[in-house]
């Protein structure tokens, strides 16, 4: 007797096989890699409290930093692919967005989106962020989480998120 599938009627049926989609909220995340040199500095206090302040990193000389960025997008996936966001179309706009303007760039002088901010952990997640929320096709900006080291990371979860509570 012929085992009968969920999914593969056979020829006893002509109906197409059907999916099942799940339902559920997940997040996906996608890492790329830039290097940038940066400066911190704020003209607008003095010399010695910009040295107090940033100590090495506010080196009139530059100084660089192998980032890693992670992009996080939450959602639930989509019945027909299975997918919260093609990580593909993720990688394309992280590219355009992030990859392009910022990599073996001077953060304080040649990124446009980056004019007049002091490029800090923290000012580059808000930045990045900004950059990729409304680039998305699918699925919305959870978190952007940037590696300035391996010890030292800054993230953001968006201009709703106040801070007394993680998102849910
Ligand atoms: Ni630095």
């Amino acid at each position: 007797m012929p085992v009968s599938l969920p999914h593969s009627r056979g020829q006893a049926s002509p109906s197409k096989p059907r999916v099942r989609p799940l339902k559920g909220t997940t997040i996906v995340t996608r890492r790329v890699h830039f290097n940038a040199a940066h400066r911190l500095h704020n003209p607008e206090f003095s010399d010695s409290w910009n040295e107090g302040t940033y100590g090495p990193c506010n080196n009139p000389n530059w100084h660089g930093h192998n980032y890693e960025l992670e992009v996080s997008v939450i959602g639930e996936p989509d019945p027909r692919t299975g997918y919260v966001c093609n990580l593909s179309d993720l990688k394309q706009i992280l590219g355009e967005a992030i990859l392009t303007p910022c990599d073996h760039r001077n953060l304080n002088v040649e990124v446009g989106f980056l004019e007049g901010v002091i490029p800090t952990t923290e000012n580059l997640v808000i930045a990045f962020w900004n950059q990729i929320a409304p680039k998305l096709k699918s699925g919305r900006l959870h978190r952007v989480r940037l590696y300035e080291s391996e010890r030292n990371f800054a993230e953001y979860y968006g201009p709703k998120f106040r801070g007394d509570a993680l998102p849910d």
